[in-house]
């Protein structure tokens, strides 16, 4: 009985190969199997999510050189925060729509959001982000309003001040009605680790240690990191609207943006 679940394994991964084109991984797969890359790609850094692959992966998987029909549609049954999804579009310049599964509401949220990132205006964003900021961010939010989660009631994990502003930061960018609050949203989420005294470590939170970044972080003001997140968002947009005007022979990109869908 205890060989069954392996030989059916066995089975399945015999029938994969049969249906889909295995690919050796040479070191450029290898390297791009991981978000570093994307640490300096516009867009794609809008948020660290460990799992992620790096933008480079489809090319290193020779998937570049396919030719789309123009009603092919790219799927991404696995899509994390959209990289493939955002490649397709911005590496490869694809016009194809793009549809993304992904079972974790928040990363399915950061997909939609990078994906969709013609909806933005650099203009707004900036307009919105002060908005946000005019009044520095509370410290005093009633913890009954603060979200269920452990992480944010350990004090080993966030300063009681930190999570008091993070509150009242979501609640200011929640009551704004514009698409813009999606981007502003994402970047509390993408600035709440800066603001912590943990590091993601694969799929558990790792408490800084002693001599790990615990005073560069204490020092560094909730509003300073949100803002500093938020302009680098709007270079982004900026950087992207500017290359797209000198986007002289390469395709023209049409909506692009696919449906994204959380598989729950
Ligand atoms: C290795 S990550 C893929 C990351 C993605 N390529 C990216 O660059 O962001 C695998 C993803 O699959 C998601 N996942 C796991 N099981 C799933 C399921 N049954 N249905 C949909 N998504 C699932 C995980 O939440 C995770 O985000």
């Amino acid at each position: 009985m205890a060989a069954e679940p392996a030989s059916h394994l066995h089975r399945l991964h015999q029938q994969m190969e049969r249906r889909f084109r295995i690919v050796e991984a040479g070191p450029a797969v290898q390297s791009a199997v991981g978000f570093l890359e994307n640490t300096t790609l516009p867009v794609h850094r809008w948020f660290r999510y460990k799992e992620s692959f790096g933008a480079s992966l489809m090319t290193a998987l020779g998937l570049d050189s396919l030719r789309l029909q123009d009603d092919t549609a790219v799927v991404d049954p696995f899509c994390g925060v959209g990289t493939s999804l955002l490649a397709a579009d911005l590496q490869l310049g694809w016009r194809a729509a793009r549809i993304g599964i992904e079972v974790n509401p928040f990363s399915a949220f950061a997909a939609e959001t990078k994906v969709t990132w013609r909806r933005y205006s650099a203009q707004r964003l900036e307009r919105l982000a002060k908005q946000v900021l005019a009044a520095p961010l509370k410290t005093d939010v009633d913890e009954r309003e603060w979200p269920a989660l452990s992480t944010f009631h350990d004090a080993r994990m966030f300063s009681r001040h930190r999570v008091s502003q993070l509150v009242d930061a979501v609640g200011r960018v929640s009551s704004i009605g514009e698409p813009e609050a999606d981007l502003l949203m994402l970047g509390v989420a993408a600035a709440a680790e800066d603001l912590s005294f943990f590091r993601k470590d694969g799929r558990a939170l790792r408490i800084l240690g002693p001599n790990e970044l615990v005073e560069s972080r204490e020092s560094l003001t909730t509003e300073r990191a949100l803002a500093r997140i938020w302009a680098r968002y709007r270079a982004d947009l900026l950087s992207l609207t500017r290359q797209r005007r000198g986007e002289v022979g390469l395709p023209k990109p049409r909506s692009t943006d696919g449906g994204l869908r959380s598989a729950r």
